[in-house]
């Protein structure tokens, strides 16, 4: 059994064009430890796969078909409770969008441990801290004692992002799931990001899936890769393999596009 299963997956708008599917029968597994990269361009679905997988997508928006398996569990067959007990605990997401930061009005700390609230009651107050600031100095978090008591305004966006990764890794999740986490960043930050993930994924076992229209960060990244587009995956294979042969012309389309860092893939 596969940490992950996806079969089949068909999600249909209920406002978009009868065919029209955001995603057309995305068909992957992932296994332990693996890093995958899921690429193509902005509205080839990346984003509406991912929150299937998390089981966010809202059911009055869509309608969906085929299969989601997450440690042999069938997302789609979940109640809301069986939902929120996976979501944060086996499986944590991380998007660029505002959608899961951090409110403002509370201090970083206790936003990152806050999953421990949810999924480790059990645990003292002291233990979830504990946990919670060696989540922060994994993620690279510096000073994770002083950080502890910032507010989110007060942090940089790289920051932001390794605190976001500390409140997705705080509970020790098999898959995290990244979801153009470096978009908004610089090249250096980028590059942090990427070596914070590697090192996560080597010392964990952590899976990741990372979502990203940036083919070149997913090749430095991933030693899988799966592109999409317009909601079909067109091709998959080993990143090295399918970067240096790419067989689709969409694929061959995305690496040609490349901009100037482009002689830097065949590393
Ligand atoms: N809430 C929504 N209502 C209607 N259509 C949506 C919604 N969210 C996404 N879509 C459509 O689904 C398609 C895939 O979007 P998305 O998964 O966000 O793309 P990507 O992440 O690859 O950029 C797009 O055509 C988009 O318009
Ligand atoms: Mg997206």
């Amino acid at each position: 059994m596969s940490l992950l299963e996806v079969n089949n997956l068909k999600v249909h708008f209920h406002d978009a064009a009868p065919d029209r599917f955001a995603v057309d029968g995305v068909s992957f597994s992932m296994e332990e430890g693996d890093v995958l990269g899921l690429v193509g361009e902005s509205g080839t679905g990346k984003t509406v796969t991912s929150m299937c997988i998390g089981g966010l997508l809202p059911r009055e928006k869509a309608d969906t078909e085929g299969s989601i398996t997450l440690d042999g569990v069938e997302i789609f067959d979940c109640t809301q409770k069986e939902l929120n007990r996976i979501l944060g605990k086996e499986l944590s997401i991380v998007f660029q969008e505002p959608m899961t930061s951090f409110n403002p009005v509370y201090r970083i700390g206790r936003q990152i441990q806050e999953s421990l609230y949810v999924h480790e009651k059990e645990l003292s107050a002291d233990r979830k801290k504990e946990l919670a600031l060696d989540a922060m100095r994994k993620a690279g978090l510096p000073e994770p004692e002083k950080t502890w008591r910032k507010y989110p305004h007060e942090l940089s966006g790289g920051m932001l992002q390794r605190a976001m990764i500390a409140a997705a890794i705080v509970t020790k999740p098999k898959l995290l799931l990244a979801d153009e986490i470096t978009t908004a960043l610089d090249v250096s930050m980028q590059a942090r990001i990427l070596e914070l993930l590697r090192k996560l994924n080597r010392e964990t076992k952590m899976a990741i899936l990372f979502i990203s229209h940036d083919l070149h960060v997913v090749n430095r990244l991933c030693t899988k890769v799966i592109v999409m587009q317009r909601g079909k995956i067109v091709e998959s294979g080993n990143t090295q393999e399918v970067f240096a042969n790419p067989q689709h012309p969409y694929t061959k389309k995305l690496i040609a596009a490349i901009p100037s860092r482009r002689s830097t893939l065949r590393n």
